[in-house]
């Protein structure tokens, strides 16, 4: 068998020759049985001694990778013991990422495996998602489909899914838009990447709310922009309090995330006539509204909006599921070229069968029976997990007021430190995040929020009553 090792770039030969055969057992480049070059003939091709050879066949047969067979010579193990350790490699001069993307944490700290009672903020349960119907409808695009897989599909999206996505936004959210407003995108997170890139340049001031969403925080954080944290209140955004040179705002007036208010009409109008009177861009993501547990929704800043200063976004992470990646925005009609632009740059397109089969759940009435089905449920989640917490006196926790989503948000009463809270919670198989580990100013006030996608309703109780005697045990640590 021919082996090539490298020589180079290890101190001795002996070195080299273990971490080149190591390397090519782990990549798969000698498999599982095969049988080694005998040690004269890979010194010989490699011209070094028999025995640096044969020292580093002893070191990787100790080690478990290589087994002799007397009378047959060095094997390579079938199954190798697992990876421990990154081979090191030298750093390579000059390869440096930009500073930015070492301040920019990678996604959020996981929960914990398997909580027993799982408060997880913003999960729809999986367990709801209409996998038989999403099943037939995906076979039936690949049996149909008119599509030419051998070419690129448009950059905005199938326009059945634009056609079947204004009309839904435009029934279910009073939204404006008609097909061409709509660009079909990855999430909400591709769509606030996308109108970063359109709206944001290095050093320029994006208004985001404090508590916030982190991830679209580090969006326009990651294109240089300066972000700053402006106040929620029992309104929403604290409109007076926004930088005035801000170019772009970042508000979530259905549900604010985390801490659940909705964005009174005066607050809407207010920051309506500021981003008129500033020239900024207002951006709404209405990611989790079509849950709601009131009469009448409050129409939308973009609805409200009579300039087309305002990029909606939507998802479907929360009524469908956030691994199926379809978002969309309703661009204003400045934007719309540059957004395509953007997107097909950024990735070309999206997956035009899982498109399709969108806009047939949409237009066959599917997605509405959808939301009928798990609204009723993540309702009776949302009753039980109310009614306990009207139990605990508001000293201890407060409930913020909310009509819609996922999640419900509640302040704590003083001497009681909610991320202590959350840890010990966890450690205790109940998870739950506290408000500040979504917030970037410290003096945020703190709090939990608590998510009920995908706990079940007999467990709400159970799960708040330990909970419960977390925090009194805490008073005062
Ligand atoms: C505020 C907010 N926006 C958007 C989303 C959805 O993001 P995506 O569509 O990228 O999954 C979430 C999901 O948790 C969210 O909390």
């Amino acid at each position: 068998m021919e082996l090539h090792i490298s020589l180079d770039g290890h101190p001795t030969v002996v070195g080299a020759i273990y971490r080149g055969v190591l390397e090519a057992i782990r990549d798969g480049r000698i498999p599982g049985g095969r049988r080694l070059p005998p040690t004269r003939d890979l010194a010989v091709n490699l011209g070094v001694s028999r025995n640096s050879v044969a020292s580093a066949y002893e070191r990787l047969t100790a080690e478990g990778y290589l087994e002799a067979r007397v009378g047959s010579g060095t094997y390579v193990r079938a199954a190798p013991p697992p990876r421990t350790t990154v081979t090191p490699r030298r750093p390579v001069h000059g390869l440096r990422p930009l500073a930015v993307w070492s301040r920019i944490p990678a996604g959020m700290p996981p929960m914990g495996s398997n909580p027993r009672f799982d408060f997880s903020v913003g999960m729809p349960d999986g367990e709801l998602f209409p996998l038989a119907t999403w099943r037939r409808l995906l076979s039936r695009e690949l049996r149909v489909t008119n599509l030419d897989l051998g070419r690129y599909a448009a950059p905005s999206g199938v326009r059945p899914l634009r056609v079947a996505i204004a009309r839904h936004a435009g029934a279910s959210r009073a939204v404006r838009a008609v097909a061409d407003d709509i660009i079909v995108t990855n999430g909400a997170q591709q769509a606030l990447d996308l109108i970063g890139r359109v709206m944001v340049g290095p050093g320029d001031v994006v208004a985001v709310e404090e508590p916030g969403y982190p991830p679209a925080r580090r969006v326009f954080e990651s294109l240089g922009a300066r972000v700053i944290g402006v106040g929620v209140d029992g309104e929403g955004l604290m409109v007076d309090a926004l930088p005035a040179r801000a170019r772009l705002v970042y508000v979530t007036p259905s549900h604010q995330f985390p801490l659940g208010a909705v964005m009174s009409l005066a607050r809407r109008r207010a920051l309506l006539r500021w981003a008129q009177e500033a020239g900024a861009t207002i951006v709404e993501d209405d990611y989790d509204s079509e849950y709601r547990y009131a009469a009448r929704p409050l129409d939308p800043l973009q609805s409200l909006d009579p300039d087309g200063h305002t990029v909606y976004v939507g998802s479907f992470s929360k009524t469908l599921s956030p691994a199926l990646r379809l978002g969309f925005v309703v661009a204003p009609e400045a934007l719309r070229g540059p957004l395509q632009v953007a997107r097909s740059l950024n990735d070309w397109h999206g997956n035009p069968i899982t498109e399709l089969a969108l806009a047939r759940f949409i237009e066959d009435g599917d997605l509405a029976a959808h939301l009928r089905r798990t609204t009723r449920v993540y309702a009776a989640r949302r009753a039980a997990l109310l009614d306990a917490l009207s139990a605990w006196p508001p000293e201890r926790l407060a409930v913020i007021p909310s009509m819609a989503g996922l999640h419900v948000a509640a302040r704590l009463g003083a001497g009681v430190d909610a991320p202590t809270i959350a840890a010990r919670a966890q450690a205790a198989g109940i998870a739950v995040r506290p408000i500040s580990h979504f917030a970037a100013n410290p003096a945020t006030p703190d709090g939990l929020v608590l998510g009920f996608g995908v706990i079940d309703v007999e467990r709400i109780g159970p799960g708040l009553q330990r909970l419960a005697r977390l925090i009194d045990d805490s008073v005062g640590d």
